[in-house]
């Protein structure tokens, strides 16, 4: 069944939210968005530059005001970056807009993911450990505002058909 409102996803930073949430937007035929994406290209600045100007409190004034925008997209797939659920501000509004997806991949293999990626401003200078308290802390306030949990230990392709059998 084609939902009438967002399928918005949640997780920690490389946890395939974009993979899942791009295989859904085809198998299900709706637009996919990337909230990172949506705030690019709605700022006209990366995400680095955005932290060199204003620090991690600008990026989070920027992040809520797209999850403001999602509020408005109708039928679609959202994946969201991975620090948009743990505000409140943020969770309420999203909560309400869509149905929310947590994307549960065990740290170790988020971990994996995120050492190829080391641009990206939140764990730069942070030892392992330091990130797997944030992973922690995190999976708390995802499962707060995600209606289902979503477990993400094999394929992207399974992950989706779960999604999808939720829908
Ligand atoms: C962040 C995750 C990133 C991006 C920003 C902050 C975070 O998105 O929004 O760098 O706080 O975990 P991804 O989850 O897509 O990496």
């Amino acid at each position: 069944m084609t939902p009438e409102h967002p399928i918005i996803l949640c997780g920690f930073t490389s946890s395939g939210k974009t993979t899942i949430g791009k295989l859904l937007s085809e198998q299900l035929g709706l637009p996919f968005y990337d909230t990172d994406q949506m705030l690019i290209e709605h700022y006209k600045m990366t995400i680095p530059e955005i932290f060199a100007e204003g620090g991690e409190s600008l990026f989070r004034d920027y992040e809520h005001e797209i999850a403001r925008q999602v509020c408005g997209l109708g039928p679609s797939v959202v994946s969201t970056g991975g620090g948009m659920l743990t505000f409140d501000r943020n969770g309420e509004i999203l909560a309400k807009s869509g149905t929310i997806f947590y994307i549960d991949r065990p740290f170790e293999d988020c971990y994996r993911n995120l050492a190829l990626h080391p641009e990206r401003p939140l764990f730069k200078n942070h030892t392992k450990e330091e990130i797997e308290n944030t992973y922690l802390t995190r999976r708390g306030l995802y499962k707060k505002y995600a209606k289902y949990n979503i477990p993400n230990t094999g394929e992207p392709q399974d992950a989706a058909e779960k999604i999808c059998a939720l829908l």
